[in-house]
């Protein structure tokens, strides 16, 4: 391509300081080095992760950054030493790595790596240096993605190659937030047929993790959410009942026990809440129920012993538990052959310059997933 080897100048959306609209910029994208593929992201969606470090995060040091780790994209050029990317292919970069080469990587049983963005979190991709300039300030990668950006550079181990008739507007999804969920109840839950099951928070996540635990053969999903607004969502993916905490005067576990003879087998906590996480435990079944956090904070928790001397298993997962290099090209594959649903999570669709309305949208709680154009 023309651009190869050269400085891009494209548009992005920067965050230069938390609680702040974020400003369509032009920037600066330096050609990719060493294990480097440049990226021009053609899609992307925004998580619950952006709104949490936007306005929740305690840590100001993450600014100025460019948001966004839900994309896709096409390959544009790579560095020296990438031999399995060429210009042209569909990708999805993503937040974890998979190097292949550590221990983490090299057992079956975690889809942690060592060389992971989650072990530095130093939002930058190409380490130690961004390759983002913008009004002559270098500027952070969230997540080491930054897919609010049309285009971004990321180290091959974060790459994944996917079909090329992927619809990239639609496969951007499974990311993150949607393959957590999902993966949270098959991989991690390991939800079993005929079980009964309980999803605490239905954004996008959960609505992954309800259509895993129908996916996995449930016989009875709980959908739970203190928006009711989110039940119909819910039904289409799998839930046969759906439960508002707020309408009862008394804990939701106990509910819970009431309906399913002292609690459910598996239930997952996609909301990131402390309370919710607890809530979630205590609606297990003792002796066998197993219960997965699965939203993120940064908040302390506790837990009465019992709740684990009496059998029941806390687990947690990240992004669900697969190991993307391996499972995303398998995932896209199960959206185009009808196994997985991703249009259904689609509430909106928007130009990357109208991103403060998608946030202002999730922020509400007025949509599940909202797609931006980054390129056309
Ligand atoms: N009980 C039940 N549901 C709740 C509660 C509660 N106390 N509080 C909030 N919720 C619901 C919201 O109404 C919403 O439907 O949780 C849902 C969260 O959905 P989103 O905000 O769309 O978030 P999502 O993108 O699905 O991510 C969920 O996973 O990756 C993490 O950081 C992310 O912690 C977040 C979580
Ligand atoms: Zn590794
Ligand atoms: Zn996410």
């Amino acid at each position: 391509m023309a651009t190869a080897g050269k400085v891009i100048k494209c548009r992005a959306a920067v965050a230069w300081k938390p609680n702040a609209p974020l400003v369509i910029e032009e920037i600066e994208v330096g050609p990719p080095q060493e294990g480097e593929i440049r990226i021009k992201i053609v899609a992307s969606s925004l998580c619950h992760t952006e709104l949490f470090h936007l306005f929740e995060g305690k840590d100001n040091r993450g600014f100025p950054t460019i948001l966004g780790h839900e994309g896709a994209g096409v390959v544009e050029s790579v560095g020296p030493g990438v031999a399995d990317f060429k210009p042209g292919d569909k990708v999805i970069p993503v937040s974890a790595a998979q190097c292949g080469e550590c221990r983490f990587c090299k057992s079956p049983k975690t889809n942690l790596c060592e060389r992971s963005w989650l072990n530095y979190h130093v939002d930058l991709m190409s380490y130690p240096t961004t390759r983002f300039t913008c009004r002559g300030q270098p500027i952070l990668q969230f997540t080491g993605t930054g897919t609010f950006s049309e285009y971004i550079v990321i180290r091959q181990m974060y790459v994944v190659k996917i079909a090329d008739d992927a619809p990239l507007d639609r496969v951007c999804l499974l990311g993150c937030g949607v393959s957590t969920g999902y993966g949270a109840a098959v991989n991690t839950a390991g939800v079993t047929p005929g079980s009964v099951c309980a999803v605490f928070g239905l954004g996008a996540v959960g609505l992954g993790a309800v259509m895993g635990c129908k996916n996995a053969g449930a016989s009875r999903i709980f959908a739970v959410d203190i928006n009711e607004k989110k039940f119909e969502k819910a039904k289409v993916f799998g839930a046969t009942d759906v439960l508002n905490p707020k309408a009862y005067d008394k804990p939701i576990s106990e509910v819970l026990a009431e309906l399913t003879n002292g609690g459910v087998d598996f239930s997952l906590e996609c909301v990131g809440n402390t309370e919710v996480s607890r809530a979630a435990l205590e609606s297990c079944v003792k002796g066998w129920g197993v219960s997965v956090l699965v939203g993120y904070t940064d908040a302390d928790f506790s837990a009465k012993p019992i709740q684990l001397i009496s059998g029941k298993t806390w687990k947690g997962t990240l992004l669900g538990g697969f190991k993307l290099k391996d499972s995303l090209p398998k995932l896209v594959n199960d959206y185009m052959t009808g196994k997985i649903m991703l249009d259904e999570f689609i509430t909106h669709k928007m130009d990357l310059e109208q991103i403060n309305d998608a946030i202002h949208l999730m922020k509400t709680g007025q949509c599940i997933r909202c797609i931006l154009t980054i390129s056309k």
